[in-house]
């Protein structure tokens, strides 16, 4: 048993608890945070997502002993952001959800994503969101969502096609 302190959305909170204790248990069963979701339990599908200093964790793979200081969001403290409106708004316009299930996770990689500077291109949306994974939609929806929320990379013209001839 060891005592961790860290920042949990706008709150420093303190936790005893085994060292190997998951954060989501943590989140979930400690605070009531539910955003995070139990999914695979071993970092492949997303739904766990949160915020670790700013950068995307599956909460399912973090130690309590690894929070000690750090900065934990939770999809709960970034819905309610003004920040992610645009995410919010394409998640719902495209019709990127069925169950819901995976949405959390999902909200908080595009919303990262998102705020980058500068953005990634669609096809490096595309890409990075890889380790959100949807059982029920098709992603035909989440597609759309990219689609609306990050610029198309434009195409090649003739002259930086790189074809000199
Ligand atoms: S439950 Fe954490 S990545 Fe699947
Ligand atoms: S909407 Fe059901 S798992 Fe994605």
């Amino acid at each position: 048993m060891s005592t961790v302190r860290f920042k949990l959305n706008t709150q420093a909170v303190s936790v005893s608890c085994a060292p190997d204790r998951r954060l989501l248990d943590i989140l979930r069963e400690d605070f009531g945070l539910i955003a995070a979701k139990p999914g695979c339990g071993v970092g492949r599908c997303g739904a766990c997502m949160v915020w670790i200093d700013d950068l995307p964790a599956n909460a399912c793979l973090v130690m309590a002993f690894r929070l000690e200081g750090r900065s934990v969001r939770t999809y709960e403290d970034v819905a309610a952001d003004a920040a992610s409106a645009p995410v919010r708004d394409a998640i719902a316009r495209c019709g990127a959800l069925q169950c819901g299930y995976c949405t959390p996770g999902l909200a908080m990689t595009l919303t990262h994503l998102h705020q980058q500077t500068p953005r990634p291109d669609r096809e490096q949306a595309a890409s990075l969101l890889s380790g959100n994974l949807c059982r029920c939609t098709g992603y035909g929806g989440i597609q759309r969502s990219i689609e609306q929320l990050f610029p198309a990379t434009p195409p090649l013209s003739a002259d930086n096609s790189g074809d000199s001839q």
